[in-house]
């Protein structure tokens, strides 16, 4: 029988308690996982490329594809023993196809369909910021939809009404820099290493919060979109400014006043879309929900406006194949799969309803 068949006919067999393989590779952590249920977590294995990129103050993505195809086998492998099974235990397998670096992605789908390919088994491709939302369920076992989620990772920066696993609206978004992007731009401004989130955060500690009054006129109104970039400018012209007069400036108050705004920003649209969907349960997700500052300020907000607040353990924070696990075992117990032309997606424009292909 060919694969697609046997895949199909695997796929309608699967019963909750099936094992699966996850890989994320989308930007600079290659990652595996091993779940027998959407909410339980077997094993997690990752190599991460941080000491790498750290040289060049960046993720360099040639860089980060080489370091994938080296890595992707002893990782996998990694997950596997860790979670005491053979690779001829697993009953599926699914992987981050989108949205990230093309290259990097490429691994992992590659790696995926070989895999599925060898083993006979169902693929599904999982749409990464799908990863980061699902990183709640597995933190919060009694969490189910519909919620309101601020996503807020490198690359993204989402409000979305979450429906269900398969169905989310976007609400709002930012109309420039992502809420991560903006700082390691900032935090690269002020001298610190990439990645310059957790590094501007640690500094932001030691900083006067009120010392700047930085904000953008854009974000003030009742619009749920918001924007970064002009309090990224207002920063790097103080920077400047006071570099040209050899003036001293506070890059400790620089990182707090620009860690408050931002955290404002994102809690004042969050609390908007919450009153506008009337839900009562606000949920984080995406590298920036290791910030504790946002943590903290959008549990308080939360709270006034009687609503529940979720956001993921550290460990599932930043990019981890455990999220794209839970995302993929719902999608698969969906009755979701991927042939074996899943592709990888660099850019999947807006956050959308997964597109499966589905096989058989
Ligand atoms: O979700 P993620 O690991 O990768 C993407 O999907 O982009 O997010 C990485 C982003 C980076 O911009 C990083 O600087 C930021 O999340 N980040 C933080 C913190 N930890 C990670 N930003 C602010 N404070 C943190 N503690
Ligand atoms: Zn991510």
């Amino acid at each position: 029988m060919p694969y697609e068949d046997i895949a199909q006919k695997k796929l309608q067999s699967l019963k909750d308690g099936f094992i699966l393989l996850s890989i994320e590779s989308s930007c600079d952590e290659t990652a595996a996982a091993i779940l027998d249920s959407s909410r339980n977590v077997r094993s997690m294995a990752v190599h991460t490329q941080i000491p790498t990129h750290k040289l060049y103050g960046g993720v360099v993505p040639e860089l980060a594809s080489r370091s994938h195809v080296e890595r992707i086998g002893e990782v996998v492998r990694e997950a596997i023993e860790k979670a005491g099974i053979t690779r001829f235990d697993i009953d599926a397998i699914a992987v981050t196809n989108r949205p990230g670096l093309i290259g990097a992605l490429l691994v992992g789908v590659s790696y995926a369909k070989g895999l599925a390919y060898g083993l006979n088994i169902p693929l599904v491709g999982v749409d990464h910021l799908s990863g980061h939302i699902a990183a709640n369920y597995l933190s919060h076992k009694e969490l189910e939809p519909p919620f309101v989620c601020l996503v807020a990772s490198g690359g993204h920066s989402h409000i979305l009404k979450v429906e269900d696993c398969n169905r989310t609206v976007l609400l709002g978004h930012t109309r420039d820099d992502a809420a991560g992007e903006a700082f390691d731009k900032v935090a690269r401004v002020l001298g610190l290493p990439y990645p310059g989130g957790p590094a501007l955060e640690a500094l932001a500690r030691e900083g006067n919060p009120d010392a700047f009054s930085l904000h953008s006129e854009f974000n003030e109104g009742d619009n749920p979109d918001f924007s970064f970039s002009g309090l990224k400018t207002a920063v790097i012209n103080l920077k400047h400014k006071a570099n040209l007069k050899n003036e001293l400036i506070s890059s400790a108050d620089l990182a707090a006043s620009f860690q408050k705004a931002v955290v404002k920003t994102l809690v004042n649209k969050s609390m908007l879309c919450l009153e506008q969907t009337g839900l009562d349960k606000l949920v984080l997700a995406g590298g920036v929900s290791a910030n504790m500052a946002l943590r903290e300020a959008l549990a308080n907000a939360a709270r006034k406006h009687k609503a529940e607040f979720f956001c993921p353990e550290m460990k599932y924070c930043t990019d981890n194949a455990a999220m794209i696990g839970c995302a993929g075992y719902r999608l698969l117990l969906d009755g979701f799969r991927d042939t074996l032309s899943l592709d990888g997606i660099a850019n999947f424009g807006e956050y959308s309803e997964h597109k499966q292909n589905q096989g058989g």
